[in-house]
């Protein structure tokens, strides 16, 4: 019996003290043999994990949960296959167990090792330096994970990329983003999640396409499920404009990680890449291509993409690209959401023009849909996410509430804080608390 108990203390300890291993070389998430024989949304493996998450700066804050656990899942890639997918839930210390939030955070990045799953996990090799992008696999999104679970909302967030991490996938990532709520819905209520909760999605960036996307995909993929809404932020509905809007900037590194992201789910685009990718840029391609978003960012770095590619920018004029970005990175072409939508974006937003937003938005309105979307005339794609985020919680507690919205569609064109992006990226400590003002005290 003594040794019985002395063997859980040390389980337990193990649990507290070990970092956890990269998801490449962790077993769990290897996807079985059967897994056609799994429908969509049926768990596959569970695990507990440590309740610490990872604090986002490196000054002495403890992000703890009351308890975390990982599911392994079944759900559908863009050709219709089934593979597996991984989500974390987190339950909140002062737990309301019948609220809910899907927090789809954006990675951006096309290895599973930058996965949610892993990077939100507390690690001692905590190397941080600071806002917005730390050169480390740390999430940037913990600070709006933390004000969730602040308010004792359940969250749960999902590596809606899949165990290939197919950066910009929309098909994938939606239907991840579906599957994953199933399964925390079947499975939550045995580690005292309530058997009916509301539940919503949230999502900026890369984290707005899976949410977008599970929006559009859901009335025909996973009908049964009723969300009480989704508030997207810094949306990307159109990702070859995306591309071109990024090159030689800032970001250009995550057009590389993007178009592996789809080279991974359609092998003519794979094919094409391999014909089309010049040697000598081939190195720094992949640096970028592999790395997680602080890594493609500083690698791409201001590059010029096209140079990249044996015709320039006319080998994004190819049929191969030309048919997968339309497929596979285009929203408004599936299903009018039927949950309703809060929409924010910057009007200079330099990744994703806002112009592509408007469009969307007056399109899904044509269609019926209910919208609210916040033009914020202040700010860029970075400060947005944070500026906008207020906004977005607010909405989504009154969708979790259970208060009904407004029919049709309401665009407001709002001014959202001073914030100057340069003041951002030089302070730590300062964005912190500017953080902890917004987002309501949230890690106090
Ligand atoms: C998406 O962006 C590309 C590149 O700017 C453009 O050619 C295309 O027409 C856009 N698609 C839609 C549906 O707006
Ligand atoms: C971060 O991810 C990369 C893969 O992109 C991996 O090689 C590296 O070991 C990871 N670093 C940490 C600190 O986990
Ligand atoms: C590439 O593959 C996708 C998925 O199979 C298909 O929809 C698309 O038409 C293909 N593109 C070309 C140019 O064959």
């Amino acid at each position: 019996m003594w040794s019985n108990i002395l063997s859980a203390v040390l389980a337990i300890a193990a649990i507290v003290t070990a970092d956890p291993l990269l998801p490449s070389q962790d077993a769990w998430y290897d996807q079985p043999e059967d897994i056609a024989s799994y429908a969509p949304g049926d768990l596959i493996r569970f695990r507990q994990i440590p309740a610490d998450l990872q604090p986002f700066f490196s000054i002495p804050v403890e992000v703890t949960t009351k308890a975390a656990y990982q599911y392994l899942f079944r759900t559908t890639d863009s050709l219709g296959d089934p593979v597996a997918a991984v989500v974390t839930l987190l339950e909140p210390h002062n737990s309301d167990p019948t609220k809910l939030v899907g927090y789809q955070a954006p990675y951006d990045s096309a290895s599973l090792d930058c996965s949610p799953s892993y990077t939100v996990q507390a690690r001692t090799d905590n190397a941080l330096v600071g806002f917005p992008l730390p050169k480390t696999n740390t999430s940037i999104d913990i600070p709006f994970i933390g004000a969730a679970l602040n308010r004792g909302w359940w969250v749960l967030t999902t590596d809606y990329e899949g165990l290939e991490a197919q950066f910009t996938v929309g098909l994938q990532s939606g239907h991840a983003t579906l599957d994953s709520m199933r399964v925390v819905l079947r499975e939550g209520p045995k580690v005292g999640l309530s058997t009916d909760p509301r539940y919503a999605l949230w999502g900026y960036s890369g984290g707005a396409l899976a949410s977008g996307w599970a929006a559009e995909l859901q009335p025909t993929y996973a009908p049964e499920l009723d969300f009480a809404g989704v508030a997207i932020g810094g949306l990307t509905p159109n990702v070859s404009s995306v591309l071109q809007t990024i090159n030689k900037g800032a970001n250009t590194g995550l057009a590389f990680s993007g178009i592996y992201g789809q080279a991974k789910a359609f092998q003519n685009l794979s094919d094409w890449l391999d014909q089309n990718l010049l040697p000598e840029k081939a190195d720094k391609f992949w640096a970028a291509a592999n790395g997680c978003l602080s890594e493609a960012k500083e690698v791409g770095s201001d590059e010029d993409m096209y140079s990249y590619f044996a015709k320039g920018e006319a080998s994004f004029y190819d049929p191969e690209p030309q048919s997968i970005f339309k497929w596979s990175g285009q929203m408004g072409i599936r299903d009018t959401p039927t949950m309703p939508l809060f929409v924010y974006k910057a009007v200079a937003d330099e990744i994703s023009p806002v112009e592509d937003t408007d469009t969307l938005v007056k399109q899904y309105c044509a269609q019926g849909a209910r919208i609210e979307y916040h033009r914020d005339w202040v700010g860029v794609h970075l400060t947005e996410a944070i500026a906008g985020s207020a906004s977005a919680m607010h909405w989504i507690s009154e969708r979790l509430n259970g208060d009904a919205v407004d029919d049709g569609c309401r665009t407001k064109q709002v001014v959202l804080t001073e914030l100057d992006p340069a003041t951002i990226l030089t302070l730590g400590e300062e964005v912190f608390a500017f953080l902890q003002t917004i987002l309501g005290g949230m890690l106090g």
